[in-house]
């Protein structure tokens, strides 16, 4: 299949006053339309960088990234906030709830930021991925009235509104317990499977990222091969 995402020799430092901090040191990677790609590493390993990079949210200082083929970089600033904003749905590990809106409207706004009218097609998919995370009856609350896990469902639903080709989730069961985390998990499994939809999740959590078909591993700004990586006794083919 061919490639959805392709990340090339992607490099980032950021400054501190006058010290180099390097977060990514050339890194390379494809994902394929329709993969579910898991990315784990160390606190500091530059997942979060990647994450934000990918999603066109911060620049690169070198390197590219290809989303459908298209550069981010050759694009307009408009150009690059539309396409974003179609092709990508994002989930963060803090949630990033509007807290003065209802769950609903969180939800459903994205589907306004992405100036798409609402079709009965669209209603029955936001009642259908509403009941699957379980908060359908929670729609008219706020986020200070939902629990955490709550909270992440609803930031999930916000990302899938849109059906968008790619789901970037950075740390999505991060602050959830088990019972909540296994929902979120099944959920970006079944928006693989079922309604096709890329996947790259960053996780610490080793069972979280056996959700995934494939693992990438992150060290100190790279990747590196399964075998470097002691935080990962999983193999992903026996899951
Ligand atoms: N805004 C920033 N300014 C300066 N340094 C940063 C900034 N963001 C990240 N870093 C540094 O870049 C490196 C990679 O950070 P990043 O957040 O990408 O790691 P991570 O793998 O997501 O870690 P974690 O698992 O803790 O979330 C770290 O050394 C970090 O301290
Ligand atoms: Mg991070």
């Amino acid at each position: 299949m061919a490639a959805i995402i392709q990340a090339q020799e992607l490099r980032k430092t950021y400054k501190i006053g006058k010290v180099d901090v390097p977060a990514l040191r050339g890194v390379s990677f494809e994902v394929a339309e329709g993969e579910f790609v898991s990315v784990v590493g160390p606190s500091g390993s530059g997942k979060s960088t990647l994450f934000y990079i990918l999603g066109g949210l911060t620049k690169a200082d070198g390197g590219r990234v290809l989303i459908g083929g298209t550069d981010f970089a050759q694009l307009s600033d408009g150009e690059r906030t539309r396409l974003r904003k179609s092709k990508i749905g994002f989930v963060f590990q803090k949630f990033n709830l509007l807290p003065t809106l209802s769950a609903r409207d969180n939800i459903s706004i994205a589907r306004d930021i992405a100036g798409r009218k609402s079709t009965p097609d669209d209603d029955a998919h936001f009642q259908k991925i509403t009941a699957l995370l379980g908060i359908d009856k929670r729609l008219d609350h706020r986020p200070s009235e939902l629990s955490g896990g709550e909270q992440q469902r609803v930031a999930l639903a916000r990302a899938l509104i849109n059906r968008p080709a790619i789901v970037l989730a950075d740390e999505p069961t991060g602050n959830l317990d088990t019972k909540n985390s296994d929902i979120v998990l099944n959920m970006l499994r079944q928006s693989n499977k079922e309604f096709g939809q890329t996947v790259l999740m960053i996780t610490h959590n080793p069972e979280a990222a056996a959700f995934g078909d494939r693992i990438i591993h992150m060290r100190d700004g790279e990747i590196v091969p399964a075998a470097k990586d002691p935080q990962m006794p999983y193999d992903p083919a026996k899951h």
